[in-house]
């Protein structure tokens, strides 16, 4: 889409994190990384393909940069002081809203002051996308640390189109009813022309909550809000496929994932987990469960290894260092019970790693677990799938994740239940390899025609934005 002739960018995405992220080297040095999260791997492409603009944040407290081009994207910072980052970031979107929307897996905490800053914050990021969108550009508001900027962005700019998604669950009708000031969080979500989910029963309950607090009558997939139109429906997102499977075409990948497994013990059957190191993604559960298979015999550190990759995440709140402490400790458990010189049950890696690496580790692995108590998609899950052109490999999925709606032929586990987390490995491990393949098949026809241009291009239509993503790339593709 690219540049209007008025000037500013058409195409907008404005999102809590730009897609890089600032880190300071060991020497003082800044330099840009990928920044962590399903969020940035999936909407990257996007952007990119729609050569749109990126309001986000730096990862840094401070003073902002000048906008800058990365990949075809335009990036604009928006800029947080360590106080916002304290009571907006830390605060009131990740120790009361991700826990409150993640079912109170954790208690959330509600702080006026944290709220204030919120406001705050989501005004100067509506403030930010005001600025940089051409005229009637569409401007694409993105998850749960951004709820009120839709209503703001509508106050400065009512010529803008504008999209909402939510990459998190959205919660239950009387769980949302806990939030202070919840009417004017639903308002600011009613300033999007479209308001997405990954589920529908997501956006059942948001439509739900429009009647029940503000009146509204809400009808089928959409409600009249002075004198507009409102639509709120799933699109249960996904990911760059094409890009997995590049990576995992590539013979030096697949090399690599030859060379883990050897290292790793050889004939050993390999188990992976990747996640960030979340207490929504059930890693302490997953631990106990293969702690308690090699207590009770069933399986044994001659027969089976655990890769456990933890990204780290949002490393000052408490919660998450108290999470650190609890993992690092089951692991060293399992390690001193059950380990032998040589040879530990469980390799814990506490780092962020390239994509080539990730994609040689799921083609390393026998079964991948995705053992999550509450994720709005998991595209770890999808991930693994898109990587397995051999068809093998299995996967264990928690039922409470949105991506078990669409994988179903994976081994669906109640992550809740230790036993049942059990009862999933084994089957996993002990199923027939044409059984495996099967389902694996199954499983890669699903995200290969459900992939992220799919998702992109099926949002922006009910939007009404014309050229959507994917369409250079079909071309591409009928045409070689
Ligand atoms: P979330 O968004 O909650 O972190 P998802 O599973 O939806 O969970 O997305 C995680 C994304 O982060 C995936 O694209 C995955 O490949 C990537 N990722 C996870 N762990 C790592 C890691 N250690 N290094 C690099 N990327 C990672
Ligand atoms: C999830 C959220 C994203 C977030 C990401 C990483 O994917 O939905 O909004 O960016 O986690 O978390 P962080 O707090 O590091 O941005």
């Amino acid at each position: 889409m690219g540049e209007d002739a008025g000037g500013g960018p058409e195409f907008v995405v404005v999102a809590n994190r730009l897609p890089v992220d600032e880190v300071a080297d060991g020497d003082g040095q800044r330099r840009w990384e990928r920044s962590p999260g399903g969020l940035v791997s999936a909407l990257q492409p996007v952007v990119r393909q729609m050569r749109g603009a990126w309001v986000g944040w730096t990862g840094s407290a401070g003073d902002a940069p000048e906008p800058f081009d990365v990949d075809g994207m335009r990036l604009r910072p928006v800029p947080l002081s360590a106080e916002d980052v304290d009571r907006y970031y830390e605060g009131q979107s990740n120790a009361t809203i991700w826990p409150l929307f993640h079912d109170l897996v954790e208690q959330p905490t509600h702080r006026r002051e944290w709220r204030q800053a919120y406001e705050a914050v989501n005004r100067r990021f509506a403030q930010a996308a005001a600025e940089e969108a051409a005229p009637d550009a569409t401007v694409w508001v993105h998850d749960y640390q951004l709820l009120l900027v839709p209503a703001m962005l509508r106050e400065l700019r009512p010529d803008v189109r504008i999209g909402f998604f939510l990459h998190i669950p959205f919660p239950p009708v009387e769980l949302f009813m806990q939030l202070p000031r919840r009417r004017e969080l639903l308002k600011g979500l009613l300033g999007a022309d479209v308001v997405g989910f990954q589920g529908a029963l997501a956006a059942q309950n948001f439509l739900r909550l429009t009647g029940q607090l503000l009146g509204l009558e809400p009808k089928d997939d959409r409600v009249e809000v002075d004198g507009r139109t409102v639509v709120a429906r799933a699109f249960p997102i996904s990911i760059d496929v094409a890009e997995v499977d590049q990576f995992a075409a590539d013979p030096a990948v697949q090399q690599r994932a030859r060379q883990l497994r050897t290292e790793l013990g050889g004939d050993r059957r390999l188990l992976l987990g990747v996640d960030r190191l979340d207490y929504t993604k059930g890693i302490e559960q997953r631990l106990e469960a293969y702690r308690e298979l090699l207590a009770d015999g069933e399986i044994s550190n001659d027969d089976v290894v655990l890769v456990q990759v933890a990204t780290p995440s949002r490393q000052r709140i408490a919660q998450y260092q108290q999470l650190r402490e609890r993992v690092e400790r089951e692991v060293g458990r399992i390690t001193g019970e059950f380990g032998d010189v040589g040879r530990a049950p469980v390799h814990y890696l506490f780092q962020s790693f390239g994509r080539a690496e990730l994609v040689a580790l799921y083609l390393a692995a026998d079964v991948m677990l995705v053992t999550p108590l509450r994720d709005g998609m998991n595209l770890v899950a999808k991930e693994f799938v898109a990587a397995r052109r051999d068809e093998q490999g299995a996967l264990v999925l928690s039922e409470f994740t949105g991506a078990a709606a669409e994988l179903d032929d994976a081994f669906l586990i109640n992550a809740h239940d230790t036993d049942d987390i059990k009862r999933g490995i084994l089957e996993a491990l002990r199923a027939d390899p044409q059984d495996l393949a099967a389902r694996m098949r199954h499983m890669r026809e699903q995200v290969r025609a459900y992939d992220i241009d799919y998702w992109a291009r099926d949002f922006l239509e009910v939007l009404g934005v014309p050229g959507a993503p994917g369409e250079a790339r079909q071309a591409e593709t009928a045409t070689s």
